[in-house]
């Protein structure tokens, strides 16, 4: 990373601390490596983009639903789907200093080589390759460890998994969705839920975490469907849902995994990766699992889970197009978007211009004096009406100048002013977040302007 952008992701980091988005977690106990909680601000963002998500992909598609299941699922299913033997990262430390590394990420990082899976040529190109910490030259061979976070539950002898991934309880619910919703191929089901995944070195912020989250959809083919252009289709859904979150085409490119680098699931891999400060990275991924999984939990489970097609009566097991996206990596994603500091007559304003379907809060209710009793009544007033209808926030602290910065530091769309012109012809100043420009507003139309403006954002 450059010094900007080193510079830039340490602003964006301390600006979560500091306006309450994502905070070091555990903090009072000397903090737990890479674990984040999301502050009040960071979980109306969260919210919003899952909910935005559900509503583009779930909502609005007649041909996808939605399931929640659970965290922990049958260990069997883990081996059925091969991640019990190979969910391996290779790891590798440095004998002096004593610090643990993931050992592809340190040899690309110093060889521009992807070598992931081959720990042969992985300590090979380590033994001309200094520790990043130390300096020295003396590492460990390197080995595969599993990344699967292990747990005890009573009546599992040999222990359960915190599944690395959503998708293992979509495969196992397949039938279940099948049998009671009578979906037709090519459907899709998706979920949104907490991941697991025992990373060697969580890093990043928010963008490699042990605990995440992730917002996945299997969609189900026939196997002579042709594939490419539903794999090309889901690309583009993809992409445009980073435009909702707005994330800027030219932030975005697109990374096809060499055939000797896909998953042991996969036929094609594309991953969806953005510019962020330290580079692009994947941000979402797309992947054509083949009948892998429905085939291999057939067989393990001993049910059969094929389909039979309602109007030909040809029974097959249905091939799947996974769209995947990181939850955390969209919020950061959406976070350094939204990012700007600009120049002002008072100095420089920092402002996160989200789109406002993703703002946390959407108005501030501002009295222009907090020791007039009479506005702060009114600006309460219309903070308890609009609050039902949208995230809103009263503040009286400081002056008007002051609480406008504040809320650009949120991203708040609009702060709407009462001052004494209200209490004599019910007028409120509304003030726009990009274009900092007000305007005189009827308290009876505020509501239908301040949710009319936003769809432009
Ligand atoms: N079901 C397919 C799957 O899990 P993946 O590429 O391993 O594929 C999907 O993960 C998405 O989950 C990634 O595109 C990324 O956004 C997110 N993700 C993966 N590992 C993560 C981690 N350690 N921390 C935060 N997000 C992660």
């Amino acid at each position: 990373m450059t010094n900007k952008q080193n510079d830039r992701m340490e602003e964006i980091v301390s600006l979560c601390k500091r306006r309450g988005f994502i905070y070091p977690s555990s903090e009072i106990y000397g903090g737990l490596a890479n674990s984040y909680s999301y502050g009040p601000y960071g979980a109306e963002l969260k919210k919003n983009i899952k909910d935005l998500w559900w509503k583009t992909f779930v909502q609005t598609r007649e041909d996808v639903v939605g399931i929640d299941g659970p965290i922990i699922i049958h260990p069997k299913a883990w081996e059925a789907s091969g991640h019990t033997e190979g969910f391996n990262d290779a790891m590798v430390d440095c004998k002096e200093c004593k610090s643990r590394f993931r050992a592809d990420h340190i040899v690309s990082e110093s060889t521009g080589k992807d070598l992931e899976g081959n720990l042969e040529a992985l300590d090979n190109a380590l033994a001309k390759i200094k520790c990043p910490n130390c300096g020295k030259n003396n590492w460990t061979k390197s080995k595969f460890i599993n990344m699967m976070f292990k747990t005890e539950m009573n009546g599992y002898n040999g222990g359960v998994y915190l599944r690395p991934e959503t998708a293992g309880a979509i495969f196992i619910e397949f039938k279940n969705v099948l049998d009671s919703n009578r979906a037709k191929i090519p459907f899709g089901i998706a979920q949104i839920g907490k991941a697991f995944r025992n990373e060697i070195v969580a890093r990043n912020f928010i963008f490699r975490l042990r605990e995440f989250e992730q917002m996945e959809i299997e969609y189900f083919i026939s196997p002579k469907a042709k594939w490419e252009k539903i794999f090309d289709d889901w690309l583009i859904k993809q992409e445009e849902f980073a435009r909702l979150i707005g994330i800027d085409k030219k932030d975005i490119k697109r990374y096809q995994h060499p055939k000797e680098k896909l998953s042991h699931y996969s036929k094609k891999t594309v991953d969806i990766e953005y510019n962020f400060p330290f580079g692009f990275a994947e941000l979402f991924g797309l992947a054509n699992r083949t009948d892998f999984d429905l085939s291999s939990h057939s067989k393990a489970s001993g049910n059969d889970l094929s389909y039979t097609d309602p109007q030909t009566g040809e029974k097959f097991i249905p091939h799947v197009i996974e769209p995947t996206f990181g939850l955390d990596r969209s919020i950061l994603a959406a976070l350094c978007s939204a990012y700007k500091t600009e120049k002002v007559d008072d100095g420089e304003r920092v402002v996160l211009k989200f789109p406002y379907a993703i703002a946390p809060v959407k108005a501030a209710i501002f009295p222009l004096l907090k020791n007039k009793p009479e506005l702060v009544k009114k600006a309460k007033e219309i903070f308890a009406d609009l609050s039902q209808q949208f995230m809103c926030e009263f503040d009286d602290n400081g002056n008007i100048g002051k609480r406008y910065r504040r809320q650009d530091e949120i991203g708040t769309p609009y702060c709407v002013t009462v001052d004494f012109d209200t209490l004599q012809d019910n007028t409120v100043t509304v003030r726009d977040r990009d274009t900092m420009e007000q305007k005189r507003i009827s308290i009876t139309e505020l509501a239908e302007v301040l949710k009319s403006f936003p769809q432009q954002k």
